[in-house]
């Protein structure tokens, strides 16, 4: 099953603003994160079971340069994903990660590691159990 996060919805963390000013976004915005290094946003998950997820972070990043992050999962530093340029601010890309998790409540944080910070993050898509058989939901 998948669960939608907005970037703009509590309990996310937006180190920045949630704007509106770029089209194509989910939700009533997205988060504009404060360009600077640790400037970071953070999403907090359910997961049933403990075990692999997908996530998918819909961003957009309207330069030429690619921002980097740690991926900070409960506290723990997993992966270092990186956001390539998507040409404009208005073009949304879903970058897709996978992550181990703990039954319950999960803390996701994208940190920006560069003095550019985050793209604008749009929402995260939290997927488990992509295992099921058909039927199942
Ligand atoms: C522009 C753009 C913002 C973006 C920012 C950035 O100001 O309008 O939406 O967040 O660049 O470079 O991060
Ligand atoms: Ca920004």
């Amino acid at each position: 099953a998948t669960t939608r996060y907005e970037a703009e919805t509590s309990p996310a963390v937006c180190t920045g603003t949630i704007d509106s000013n770029w089209a194509g976004y989910s939700g009533s915005g997205f988060c504009n994160g404060t360009n600077a290094a640790n400037a970071y946003a953070q999403f907090t998950v359910n997961a049933s079971a403990a075990g692999t997820a997908t996530l998918g972070a819909r961003f957009a990043n309207g330069t030429t340069t690619t921002r980097p992050t740690s991926l900070i999962v409960n506290g723990t530093t997993t992966q270092s994903p990186s956001f390539e340029g998507t040409g404009t601010w208005d073009t949304w890309v879903t970058k897709t990660l996978t992550i181990n998790v703990n039954a319950g409540t999960n803390t996701i944080r994208f940190n920006p590691t560069g003095s550019t910070g985050l793209p604008n993050l749009d929402y995260l898509d939290f997927t488990t159990g992509s295992t099921q058989p058909p039927g199942d939901t």
